[in-house]
């Protein structure tokens, strides 16, 4: 199987990534010379890679596409690729829904929207995908956990609570920016927040059958630190602040 990937940004060099380390089969990947920086960085660390000179070479060439480019790049592109019905096309655009997918590609072809995440390239994370494809599934979860969704308007909610992995980063970074003003050495104040997460993360995963309000109780004793934590978050409206921010991206990729 030939792979190749449209767009060459941070999300197609993650995936990429991903599969180099996994046990997926293929022959080649073929990749955009955009952008040029991170496709020739790939190329170098990876063999099988081959930078095609434009994008319908990619199309020509392969048996899956991913679309890894912005919305508004999809919107220009797409509609002028020559695609195959018997290809599988992936598209990891967030806001470009199956119709207008199948109105630009016209020909018959596989079409399966994906999420995956930069974690893909430690071969970690969830990544929805919409429709139910099995080959698709299989292959994601060689790389990640493959989630299918059946109904698109559904994925739309992944999407929005994809929005907030920055917001995760920003936490992590304020709780360590504030232990360095406290005088602790960068290294060991990043170190102790970030396995701290991961930490916590592993339990909720290894705990997932339990509602997670079981795992907020569980961490707080009366009138201790956790309990004081959360009580004055929550007093501050942090978390309804919280998922106001998530309402406001669900908006927007619901236009
Ligand atoms: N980042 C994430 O966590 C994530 C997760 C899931 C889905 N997505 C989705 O995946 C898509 C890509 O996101 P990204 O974060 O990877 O963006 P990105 O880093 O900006 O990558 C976009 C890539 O498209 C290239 N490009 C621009 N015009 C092109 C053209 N005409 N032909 C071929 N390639 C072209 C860019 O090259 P130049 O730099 O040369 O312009 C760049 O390599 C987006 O639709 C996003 O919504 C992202």
């Amino acid at each position: 199987m030939k792979l190749g990937f449209i767009g060459t940004g941070k999300i197609a060099s993650s995936v990429i990534t991903g599969i180099f380390s996994s046990k997926i089969t293929f022959i080649k990947i073929l990749i955009s010379s955009r952008n040029k920086l991170i496709a020739t960085k790939l190329k170098k660390k990876f063999t099988k890679i081959i930078i095609a000179k434009n994008n319908q070479e990619i199309v020509d060439n392969c048996d899956w596409v991913f679309l890894s480019i912005t919305p508004s790049v999809g919107q220009k592109i797409i509609k002028e690729l020559k695609f195959k019905s018997t290809q599988t096309i992936i598209s990891f655009i967030s806001t470009i829904t199956l119709m207008d997918l199948k109105k630009a590609i016209k020909v018959k072809a596989k079409i399966i929207r994906a999420i995956p995440l930069p974690p893909i390239s430690l071969k970690k994370g969830p990544v929805p995908i919409c429709p139910p494809n099995k080959k698709v599934k299989n292959f994601f979860n060689k790389i990640g956990t493959t989630v299918e969704i059946k109904n698109e308007k559904s994925s739309i909610n992944f999407w929005s609570a994809s929005g907030m992995m920055a917001s995760f980063y920003e936490l992590l970074r304020v709780m360590t920016d504030w232990l360095v003003k406290r005088g602790v050495k960068r290294d060991i104040a990043q170190k102790y927040v970030t396995s701290l997460f991961l930490a916590l993360s592993e339990d909720a995963v290894f705990n997932s059958k339990k509602d997670l309000k079981h795992l907020v109780k569980e961490s707080q004793t009366p009138k201790g630190l956790n309990e004081q934590g959360v009580k004055e978050l929550t007093k501050a409206g942090f978390y309804k602040s919280f998922e106001k921010t998530l309402n406001n991206i669900h908006k927007r990729l619901n236009k």
